[in-house]
């Protein structure tokens, strides 16, 4: 059974469908540590209902990325955590990090890399007029959206509209993160 953290700047859609896969025994992980940079992310309200510890951490409060990243780690450390998944997090890993996890960080990305890395992806692939896009799940290392992939899978572009290719890429993330997890630690 593998000790992780879940790191999300947001709604938190994807911590949720990790939590749920583990209570319904399909994944063998407990979760010690929802980690935030947004004190107002909606994805603390969703931990706090399942009795899961947050750390809330704004790297405007550090000096540096370094000091930021160390103050994580020693809550990680503390909590014994083996693998860090990161669940919509919209920050580059650090060296701090990545020394301490390098290949047990693990991302998903709304795009079929290396298509469309960064920031929305879902909108520059509509607008790029691609018909079709999907999802990504890779290991973590120093560049954006970067590291080696584990799983993908593809996703049609409905009429070129934003909202029901977003519903798809996100129904379709909440499978293929969970699949992507089996595949590393069953
Ligand atoms: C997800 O679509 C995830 O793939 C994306 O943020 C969303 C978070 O949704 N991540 C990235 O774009 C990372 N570059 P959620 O908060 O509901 O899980």
């Amino acid at each position: 059974k593998k000790s992780i953290a879940v790191f999300a700047s947001g709604s938190g859609s994807n911590f949720q469908a990790i939590a749920e896969a583990i209570e319904q025994g399909e994944l063998q992980a407990t979760i010690r540590l929802v980690v935030t940079d947004q004190p107002d992310a909606y994805v603390i309200e969703r931990a706090k209902t399942k009795g899961i510890s947050v750390l809330a951490i704004r790297p405007k409060d550090f000096s540096s990325k370094q000091a930021y990243e160390a103050a994580i780690l020693e809550v990680l450390e503390e909590k014994e955590v083996e693998w860090l998944v990161l669940a919509g997090y919209m920050r580059l890993i650090g060296e701090t990090l990545l020394d301490a996890y390098r290949s047990r960080i693990v991302n998903i990305h709304p795009s079929l890399l290396p298509s469309f890395p960064g920031k929305d992806a879902i909108g520059q692939a509509l607008d790029h007029g691609v018909k079709v896009t999907g999802v990504t799940v890779h290991y973590v290392d120093e560049g954006m959206d970067t590291g080696t992939i584990i799983m993908q899978k593809a996703v049609d572009v409905v009429d070129g509209d934003r909202e029901r290719t977003e519903a798809a890429i996100h129904a379709v993330e909440h499978d293929v993160y969970k699949a992507a997890l089996q595949k590393l630690w069953h």
